[in-house]
């Protein structure tokens, strides 16, 4: 492919979930051939996409504060006879279109998650009515009926690096009471196995080492397999496995009634499958569960975990908890810490309920106090971050195999990851970037860990072994 001349500059600020991580990178991806290359801030954009999240009140509100913050530097570029273009992408995008054009009228245009395939003839668009002497309000692009987004988008060049995302599946139709995701990310699409395979060479290709499978609901994956046939998430796994280069597999986020036993199998089975798994549970009371709309019981989750367990012993497990949802009583709230205590979190995610408009869950009558979402919150992460210090210092003086992603903050230190997700620093050259190697863990820090590495065969664990937790 011929390098297109850099003409323009591209700001693109990514709020919210992996997806819309992955979904800025094929956005960066599909304004190169129009000359844009990435800025080092908003200051100097000619293009600056707000890539946002609707899943709570304040990530939602944050757009609007952006907002009120590029409005100057947008004046301030026109003073000085320039232009920057203004684009509003993402989940708030789908779900407030019109509000965000109302309360910021100079946004250019607005772009939900299933549209943005579309951003090049939008931005053509946008800058022929700016050159109009009347400017009109911005461009909505996101009542459009809902297109075969990834048919449309370029194949990726892979610009990742040596750790990549892949959307597999998108979309939700389970409709948990609390969540917006059905609504901005529409129904569940699961793409086809090829295409998928395609994608995952060609990030390989690209320097990619670990590949993490993106979806709302990733484990409802259903994608029409080269046979014809739909493939579960556990087939799709054993086949990218097979992808030469490729050393690490992941997929996030699933649902507990979704651990099906081919998914089950591919954890028993597949080395490369990094035996840590984010299983949101949201709450430890079957009462909870059901206003949820969760259809999964505490003893469902337990009975999953239990399976995973048992098909990979070394696992770890995350999950996400939501405090303070309608009707939490005290002993609902005990419920979930019992649970927390007897699974054992390596890391976890947890919220005080945000009531989002047009979610059955927001027009209950039982709303919680804030001071007592605040109270359980506390002391919810306070256990979750006990488990978690917990996790991390029992490695301590032991041997993981750790992915070189990328240069640390100082001089001579590389960054990685443990199989867990656990960053690591290490003395190590530049070279090592991409590779796999067992790493002495030796120190704990907040969040994250160091060691040096040991040589290959010098230990009991090197790289493809299993580890024991
Ligand atoms: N598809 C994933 C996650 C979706 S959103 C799943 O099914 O688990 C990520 C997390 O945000 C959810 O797991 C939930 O814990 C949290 N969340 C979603 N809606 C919320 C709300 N209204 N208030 C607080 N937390 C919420
Ligand atoms: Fe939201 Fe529930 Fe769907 Fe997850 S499964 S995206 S929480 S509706
Ligand atoms: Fe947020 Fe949309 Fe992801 S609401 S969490 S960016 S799917």
């Amino acid at each position: 492919m011929r390098p297109v001349p850099v003409t323009k500059r591209l700001f693109i600020k990514t709020y919210g979930c992996q997806m819309n991580v992955y979904d800025s990178a094929r956005m960066a991806e599909l304004l190169t051939p129009l000359g844009y290359a990435a800025a080092e801030g908003p200051a100097e954009a000619d293009l600056v996409i707000l890539n946002t999240c609707h899943i709570r009140e304040k990530a939602a509100e944050k757009v609007f504060s952006d907002l009120g913050r590029l409005r100057p530097l947008m004046e301030e570029k026109r003073r000085a006879g320039g232009r920057m273009m203004v684009a509003v992408a993402g989940c708030v995008a789908q779900a407030e279109g019109a509000e965000i054009l109302a309360r910021a009228p100079f946004v250019d245009i607005v772009v939900g998650p299933q549209t943005y395939q579309r951003l090049p003839e939008l931005i053509e668009r946008a800058a022929a009515l700016a050159a109009e002497p009347k400017r009109g309000a911005g461009l909505l692009d996101t009542d459009f009926p809902v297109e075969p987004k990834f048919d449309r988008l370029p194949e990726t060049r892979g610009t990742q690096g040596v750790t990549a995302f892949l959307a597999v599946q998108e979309g939700c139709d389970k409709f948990c009471s609390f969540c917006v995701v059905p609504y901005t990310r529409g129904a569940e699409y699961s793409r086809p196995v090829a295409a998928i395979a395609r994608e995952a060479e060609r990030l390989v290709a690209a320097g990619a080492r670990e590949i993490t499978l993106l979806g709302q609901n990733v484990n409802a994956y259903h994608g029409a397999g080269p046979d014809g046939t739909g493939w579960s998430l556990g087939r799709l796994l054993m086949h990218l496995a097979a992808t030469p280069g490729l050393l690490r597999l992941r997929y996030t986020t699933s649902h507990p009634i979704d651990m099906h036993d081919e998914l089950i199998q591919a954890h028993r089975e597949l080395d490369s499958l990094m035996p840590f798994l984010h299983l949101p549970v949201q709450s430890g009371s079957d009462r909870l569960l059901d206003a949820m709309n969760r259809r999964h019981t505490v003893a469902d989750y337990r009975a999953a975990i239990a399976r995973l367990r048992a098909a990979r012993p070394d696992i770890a497990l995350s999950s996400d908890f939501i405090v303070g949802f309608p009707g939490e009583s005290e002993a609902d709230f005990q419920a979930t810490l019992t649970l927390i205590r007897d699974v054992g979190f390596a890391q976890s995610f947890s919220f005080k309920y945000s009531p989002r408009p047009g979610t059955p869950a927001a027009l209950a009558e039982d709303q919680i106090a804030e001071p007592v979402k605040e109270k359980r919150l506390a002391i919810l992460q306070d256990l979750l971050n006990r488990q978690q210090r917990d996790f991390n210092r029992a490695w301590l003086g032991r041997t993981l195999p750790i992915l070189l992603e990328k240069p640390g903050r100082h001089p001579g230190q590389l960054v990685g990851r443990t199989p867990y997700l656990q960053p690591v620093h290490v003395a190590a050259p530049a070279e090592l970037i991409g590779q796999e190697r067992p790493v002495l863990l030796e120190a704990e820090h907040a969040f994250s860990l160091s060691g040096r590495l040991v040589s290959e065969g010098n230990d009991c664990m090197h790289d493809r072994m299993r580890v024991s937790a």
